[in-house]
């Protein structure tokens, strides 16, 4: 599978939130690697644990940010994030009761979440901040 190239489509202009979508996108990567390398079982684990506590502090600053800025679309937003950690929460644990190679379906689903999320949900806010900055 091709690895996720940043894109300027993935820029919010807001500094914290695009430094963490890159390192996001980098474990997005690591992952996306594991198919060609032969990783060991524990590998795909490792990077799957850092993959679930990235994305839960990622989470918790870009909710905090739309709680500052007063962000109408904060619950949907919310709903989406929680979707997605309930699902990829789902994945790990079938991965890890299965023993199971990492699926290619289950790779294609993180990343194409991924860059949806940032560029359509995130993008929405990052445009809704900008507007409001430029008032
Ligand atoms: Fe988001």
């Amino acid at each position: 599978m091709e690895k996720i190239i940043w894109d300027n489509r993935f820029n919010l202009q807001i500094d914290e939130i695009d430094r963490q979508h890159r390192r996001l996108v980098d474990i997005m990567n690591r992952l996306i690697a594991t198919e060609d390398e032969k990783a060991s079982d524990d590998d795909i684990a490792d990077i799957l644990g850092a993959m679930t506590n990235y994305l839960g502090y990622h989470f918790d600053t870009e909710e905090q940010m739309m709680l500052d800025h007063g962000y109408p679309e904060l619950e949907s937003h919310r709903e989406e994030h929680q979707t997605f950690v309930t699902q990829t929460a789902y994945f790990i644990a079938t991965y890890r009761e299965g023993g199971a190679s990492l699926k290619s379906d289950i790779l294609l689903f993180l990343k194409e979440w991924l860059v949806e999320h940032i560029v359509k949900t995130d993008g929405a806010f990052g445009d809704f901040l900008r507007n409001a900055n430029a008032d």
